[in-house]
């Protein structure tokens, strides 16, 4: 580990390779050296910019990274350097809609915690939604209806320290903008200004619309959710796949209008026919984010525990598994252990150790205090 004084950190910002040695420029003593190279696995073709910034001045570097030190970070995403201006710009509704207008798929996946935030802000997903899904996936609950207004804006506030990058959307749970219009405002305001939301999501059809319009008079971004709406699955007796008889997508297209004339920004279509989506898709303004409602939405959302079997539950069709995370976490555990258990972890480096002379000292003092 390098220590204070040999400060050593990366960052990749687009072609440009930043090598930090010492402490950092804005202590005013440093020398700067820039050379251009033109090959490399990473580049491709085109050639890298290195530049060093060399300084024997120390004791800077957390205060410059925000209390991040000493991180390698290989992606367009920039040090999370406080006031400085990120190359990857802040996706907005306005920058989804212009995904929709290019057909460029919109990627979204659910986050509940800070360190799931980073991930996903810097893996370049656009939208992170801290979705009510917390209450099952995160909380233990049955189901979506127990998840308190307070609980989702504890999460919203830990994911939102994590995004510097993506559209940050957050789920208002069962009850807080079912009682009354002046609630659901208040409730929608407290996601905004005091958690760090840039939009709320409601589930429901044209029943929501005049709540909608009244979030978007107020400027906040509403992200609408329709077909299969976990907060009504006592109403739909289960979480049955939405939509599927004539009269049912008339419904569901005349709802996506209302909330789209009503001001939402975007569409959630859960649990649908792949068929309804498209046409939803294709007749709507604004973009649709599928879920369980096939590859012909503006772009797709999943909940981050289905991509990696975190669930502890059958998957559903409509998901898929990237990576077995349960397996993952399941074999290094049991290592950590039997590490523990065999007295192998820790081990003599691991351990923090006394300077040799007070070792010495220590050592020839201790017979006189055993005697004493
Ligand atoms: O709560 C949630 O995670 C959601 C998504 C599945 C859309 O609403």
């Amino acid at each position: 580990m390098p220590s204070n004084n040999s400060v050593f950190d990366v960052c990749t910002v687009a072609r440009d390779i930043v090598l930090i040695i010492g402490s950092l420029p804005r202590c005013g003593k440093f020398s700067q050296n820039t050379t251009t190279s033109g090959a490399s696995a990473r580049s491709g073709t085109q050639p890298i910019r290195l530049t060093a910034y060399t300084n024997s001045c120390s004791g800077c570097i957390r205060a410059y990274l925000g209390g991040v030190a000493l991180e390698i970070i290989m992606s367009v995403t920039q040090l999370r350097t406080r006031g400085a201006v990120s190359p990857a710009p802040r996706v907005t509704a306005e920058t989804l809609l212009q995904k929709k207008l290019a057909n460029q798929p919109i990627t979204a996946i659910t986050a509940y915690d800070y360190p799931t935030a980073r991930l996903l802000d810097e893996a370049g997903i656009d939208l992170v939604l801290v979705g009510d899904s917390l209450g099952m996936v995160v909380l233990g609950y049955e189901n979506t209806l127990p998840v308190t207004l307070d609980e989702i804006l504890h999460h919203t506030r830990a994911v939102a320290r994590g995004l510097r990058h993506s559209f940050l959307v957050a789920d208002m749970p069962y009850g807080s903008y079912h009682s009354s219009l002046d609630d659901a405002m208040r409730n929608a305001l407290r996601f905004i200004k005091e958690a760090g939301a840039q939009a709320v999501k409601i589930e429901g059809g044209a029943q929501r619309a005049e709540l909608v319009k009244q979030l978007t008079a107020a400027e906040i971004p509403v992200v609408a959710h329709i077909g299969l709406t976990p907060q009504s699955v006592h109403s739909m007796g289960g979480y049955r796949v939405q939509g599927k008889s004539l009269a049912a997508i008339d419904r569901l297209t005349a709802d996506a209008r209302a909330l789209e004339d009503a001001g939402a920004v975007a569409i959630v279509l859960e649990g649908i026919p792949r068929e309804l989506a498209t046409i939803i898709t294709s007749q709507s303004g604004i973009p649709t984010i599928g879920i369980g409602a096939g590859p012909d939405c503006d772009g797709q959302i999943l909940v981050f525990h289905d991509l990696f079997n975190l669930t502890f539950s059958p998957a559903a069709k409509f998901t898929r598994q990237y990576a077995d995370g349960a397996a993952f976490f399941a074999e290094a555990l049991a290592q950590y252990r039997d590490d523990v258990a065999a007295h192998r972890f820790p081990s003599d480096e691991e351990s923090y150790h006394l300077p040799r002379e007070v070792q010495t000292a220590l050592a020839s003092a201790q017979p006189r205090v055993r005697k004493a």
